[in-house]
């Protein structure tokens, strides 16, 4: 059929081209499904589990069946915006990619892909301290979308402070502190399975370390390719060999000494940190942050607590349990968030994190009163999928339910997502307003 004339203009509108559909991935229960199979055992055995018997993890998503939609009609909802202002950025939706540790483990662009899958779709990306990328590198593939670093505060500060001082030059906008591993819980298939980073990856943010003393943390970053947990890699994969790694020991107290950990950073060794505290730990942080880089508590799951952070000046908290990875039988933190809300009174940002496997999740969240929420594992599932293909598959997934969710419940501004949209079901199935 010869084209209208109204379709030959230059100048005629044209209706956006809907992407398509990925038609194996329609949900994010389906990437889950798919991701199993494209992960060896240890990898997806750490990525999926929590701790103990994971009934904290399951919690966390089996809490957002707690509420129901009310939707409301008739409103004229032809012009959605699920954009909101994050770090001085409009983020296109409110939610931002959490910080997981050792990404390479799933694809082997890892922290590349999701910065650049993050970077297409317009979502701020959490970095973990763990990453198997360094810091500069993901900053590179972020670009101008912002970013942040999450922080394992280590017993010796000197090596803290240096990755903060590279945060800090590389343009990270804020800190997340994680404050919810002061001992790391008890994560049981990675016991059994002896997890151990394969030889060919590294935790690249402190990598030069098996170079030099421990004092080399910090130097030429380009270089970040030292595994942690083994002594040696392929020559094909290194041009240069390290030296014989020294052992690494956790720290431990002996009566009223306490030992910090020694030797090359690892995980297991160095990520737990028992002597935080917040009279000390966050003056300390705010100060070597300046001015440059928020400071952010991730792990909050109490009033108490988010009272606490307030007093200490921190410019925003995380509601999060670690995706149930820690102190399994602790609350969901869908549950947590509310009184969390109440006591913060919007003095400072509050998000939330933990089971959120859908777009109506995030409209609930809101709803509750978080400010904006993150993802884990979903984004770790896409990565294992199809590398940043699949980061910008479950991106995309999560966004376009959340703005169809807006839409149909009848809402067209972020900030006008409230209470008033949500009802609670209680045990015996009947609902009633909140
Ligand atoms: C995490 N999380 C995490 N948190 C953190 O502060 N530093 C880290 O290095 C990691 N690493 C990490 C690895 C893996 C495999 C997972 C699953 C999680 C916790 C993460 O930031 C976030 O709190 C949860 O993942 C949120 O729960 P969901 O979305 O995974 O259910
Ligand atoms: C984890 C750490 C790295 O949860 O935060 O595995």
């Amino acid at each position: 059929m010869a084209p209208s004339k109204e379709d030959a203009s230059p100048s005629a509108p044209r209706a956006p081209q809907a992407e398509p559909h990925d038609l194996n991935c329609l949900t994010i229960a389906e990437l889950e499904k798919i991701a199993y199979d494209c992960m060896d055992k240890q990898t997806r055995d750490y990525y999926n589990e929590g701790a103990d018997s994971n009934s904290t993890l399951a919690e966390n998503t089996s809490a957002y069946a707690k509420y129901r939609i009310r939707p409301r009609v008739l409103r004229d909802i032809s012009q959605i915006d699920p954009t909101v202002n994050i770090f001085g950025h409009r983020n296109s939706v409110p939610f931002g990619v959490a910080p997981t540790a050792m990404q390479r483990l799933a694809h082997s662009d890892g922290e590349i892909a999701v910065a650049r899958g993050s970077r297409a779709k317009g979502i701020v990306m959490g970095l973990s301290s763990f990453s198997t990328s360094t810091l500069e590198d993901v900053a590179e593939a972020s670009g101008d979308n912002p970013h942040v670093l999450q922080l394992y505060l280590f017993e010796e500060r000197e090596h803290s402070k240096k990755l903060i001082n590279r945060a800090k030059r590389a343009g990270y906008k804020a800190v997340f502190l994680t404050v919810d591993t002061p001992m790391i819980g008890r994560r049981n298939l990675e016991i059994r399975n002896q997890f151990k980073l394969p030889a060919h990856l590294s935790i690249a943010n402190f990598a030069e370390q098996d170079e030099d003393t421990d004092t080399a943390v910090g130097k030429d970053h380009s270089r970040a390719t030292t595994a942690t947990d083994e002594k040696k890699t392929s020559s094909q994969q290194r041009p240069k060999m390290p030296r014989e790694r020294r052992p690494s020991t956790a720290g431990y107290t002996d009566g009223q000494t306490r030992k910090p950990p020694t030797g090359p950073i690892t995980f297991h060794t160095h990520a737990a940190n028992p002597t935080l505290s917040w009279e000390d730990t966050i003056p300390w942080l705010k100060e070597v942050c300046g001015t440059e880089m928020q400071v952010w508590v991730k792990g909050i799951a109490t009033a108490e607590d988010a009272l606490l952070a307030i007093d200490h000046g921190v410019d925003g908290i995380v509601v999060s349990n670690h995706g149930g990875r820690q102190l399994n039988g602790s609350l969901a933190t869908l549950d947590a968030l509310p009184e969390i809300v109440a006591a913060v009174k919007k003095r400072v940002p509050v998000h939330v994190d933990g089971g959120i496997r859908h777009g109506t999740d995030i409209f609930k969240a809101l709803a509750l009163g978080a400010d904006f929420c993150w993802v884990g594992r979903p984004v770790l599932w896409g990565l294992a999928y199809k590398g940043q293909e699949g980061v910008e598959l479950c991106l995309r997934l999560l966004s376009d339910e959340f703005r169809l969710c807006m839409g149909l419940a009848g809402v067209t501004r972020v900030e006008d997502i409230s209470r008033e949209y949500l009802c609670r079901v209680d045990r015996d199935g009947f609902v009633s307003r909140l």
